[in-house]
């Protein structure tokens, strides 16, 4: 595929090499943005972006305190305040929380998820420099990163993989997401809730499927219900 080469630690090749090593997903350069693609589908190559692109609507000023995220928060952030996003995936509920004015500290141990996540932080850097500070990545597994004493004002967790599912109604990205990562470990639930609710300063928001339990049958102290999803929030 023309325009593939290396980027940072990660091997990026191309199409004829990783068809040859038997590989199904390959990270190459389209159009100046990191990509992953599926070699067996003709879906659209996968990129990160932190321009708001399809959440541009959502994200204006004026309409983000009004996302249910934002809300769990506990409102619009005074300035300075900081969100530790333990698994932060696809960065989109990270953007949410820097549009709205947190200072974001992602965590992904997914080394590709935190690839495109660095790249397009640097593409986000030319273009809005003041959201691209409110942002930044470590790579790594966040239960680690709490048990060694990180701390933040606020943690949040999202850590359900997709769901195996092959409905339609699960987008292309989910489904590269769920190949993506269908070897990893599953998380510790427990464990990293424990971490975190014993390194946030303030509270521990955690993303859940609207019908489902909560995190590792841990009640919260009160939650922000959506049609889709539920934010449980736990105090300390
Ligand atoms: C459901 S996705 C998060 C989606 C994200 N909230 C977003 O808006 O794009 C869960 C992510 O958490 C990551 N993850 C799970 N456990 C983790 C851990 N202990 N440390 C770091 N990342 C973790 C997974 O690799 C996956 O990318």
């Amino acid at each position: 595929m023309p325009g593939c080469g290396v980027s940072g630690a990660l091997a990026v090749a191309d199409e004829a090499a990783a068809r040859r090593a038997g590989c199904t997903l390959l990270l190459c350069r389209v159009d100046g943005a990191l990509s992953l693609r599926n070699l067996d589908s003709d879906w659209l190559p996968l990129s990160l972006t932190f321009d708001a692109g399809a959440l541009g609507w959502r994200l204006a000023h004026e309409r983000v305190r009004h996302e249910r995220l934002v809300k769990a928060l506990g409102g619009m952030p005074t300035s300075g305040a900081t969100v530790l996003d333990a698994t932060a995936g696809l960065g989109r509920d990270a953007l949410v929380m820097a549009r709205a004015g947190y200072r974001v500290q992602m965590v992904e141990r997914s080394p590709v998820l935190a690839a495109l996540l660095r790249d397009a932080l640097a593409r986000l850097g030319v273009q809005q420099p003041e959201l691209a500070a409110r942002l930044s990545l470590v790579e790594g597994d966040a239960l680690a990163l709490l048990d060694a004493g990180d701390s933040a004002a606020v943690v949040y967790l999202d850590p359900m993989f997709p769901g195996r599912s092959k409905a339609a109604a699960v987008k292309k990205d989910l489904q590269l997401l769920q190949l993506l990562l269908a070897h990893e470990p599953e998380s510790d639930e427990l464990a990293l809730l424990d971490a975190a609710r014993a390194r946030a300063r303030k509270r521990v928001v955690v993303k859940r499927p609207a019908k489902a339990p909560a995190l590792a049958g841990q009640a919260p102290n009160h939650s922000v219900a959506g049609k889709a999803v539920r934010f449980d929030v736990y105090l300390p």
